[in-house]
């Protein structure tokens, strides 16, 4: 479990470089970590530079804070994420959460690329992930529980935020955006899953699957921070078409759908 002292660190290091008090937190999945360089007069803080943080190499992110703003809102970005198929322990996937909180975060936005389960789907559509399915059998809040930061039984009814999802749906009918709805079930990987294992996970209800997410929406519902989590998909999960998967692949379906990612957050951001 995260530690006070800890968050406060790494909160004081943030502000030591900024004046600017987000309200708002982006997680920016793979390939769309562009975003970030949209906010307008905005700090580049390197994870490696804050207290407290994990380091990481994932390919495709760039690992760093961007705290700027856009549409009359200050946003922090996470440009990179850490991965629990890294190797991170949950409490460094979602320690940035428990940050952006110490910051004056209300709301997040967590974006991810992920595999479409659901086969009226298709490869470049967006999710806005209605619920989660957690397939790990791990939990970011296993351990003795810091009462400073959340309650030790945590309601999960509504993780991703009704009353955001429908300024997201609204802004996507307004963009003329397919903004499809579904549940996000999440996968350790770094594997793929196998054929027989996408056909197990869409019997148990999911729409879509992919390696992040779910702890950084458990870690931000515990903070009391109202989330919404909007998933691209890159791909046909596994064994639905007769085709290995790429990371490559994944990156280039992603690389297709960032004009409306971008339109599409951005006036989310404007209305949040
Ligand atoms: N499975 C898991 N994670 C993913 C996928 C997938 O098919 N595509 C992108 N991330």
């Amino acid at each position: 479990m995260h530690k006070t002292a800890d968050i406060l660190e790494s909160k004081n290091h943030v502000e030591s470089i900024t004046n600017i008090k987000p309200t708002i937190g982006i997680i920016l999945g793979s390939g769309l970590g562009s975003f970030a360089d949209t906010l307008e007069g905005a700090v580049h803080i390197p994870y490696s530079n804050i207290p407290h943080f994990a380091k990481s190499e994932a390919v495709g992110h760039s690992n760093e804070l961007v705290i700027g703003s856009i549409g009359g809102k200050n946003v922090v970005a996470m440009k990179g994420r850490f991965h629990y198929y890294e190797g991170f322990t949950l409490d460094q996937v979602t320690f940035p959460v428990r940050l952006m909180k110490a910051l004056g975060v209300e709301k997040l936005i967590i974006t991810n690329a992920c595999g479409a389960v659901n086969t009226d789907f298709s490869p470049g559509d967006l999710m806005l992930i209605t619920d989660h399915i957690n397939l790990t059998a791990n939990n970011p809040l296993i351990g003795p529980n810091n009462p400073d930061l959340g309650v030790r039984f945590l309601d999960v009814s509504e993780v991703y935020n009704k009353a955001l999802r429908s300024i997201v749906i609204d802004v996507a009918k307004a963009q003329n955006i397919t903004l499809r709805q579904g549940v996000y079930a999440w996968w350790t990987g770094p594997a793929y899953e196998t054929p027989a294992e996408i056909r197990m996970i869409r019997t148990l209800g999911a729409d879509a699957v992919g390696m992040s997410t779910v702890p950084e929406a458990l870690i931000a519902r515990h903070a009391g921070i109202d989330t919404v989590g909007i998933s691209y998909l890159t791909n046909m999960a596994c064994g639905i078409l007769d085709q290995p998967l790429s990371h490559e692949e994944i990156i280039e379906t992603a690389e297709k759908v960032k004009t409306a990612f971008l339109k599409l957050v951005t006036e989310t951001i404007s209305r949040f």
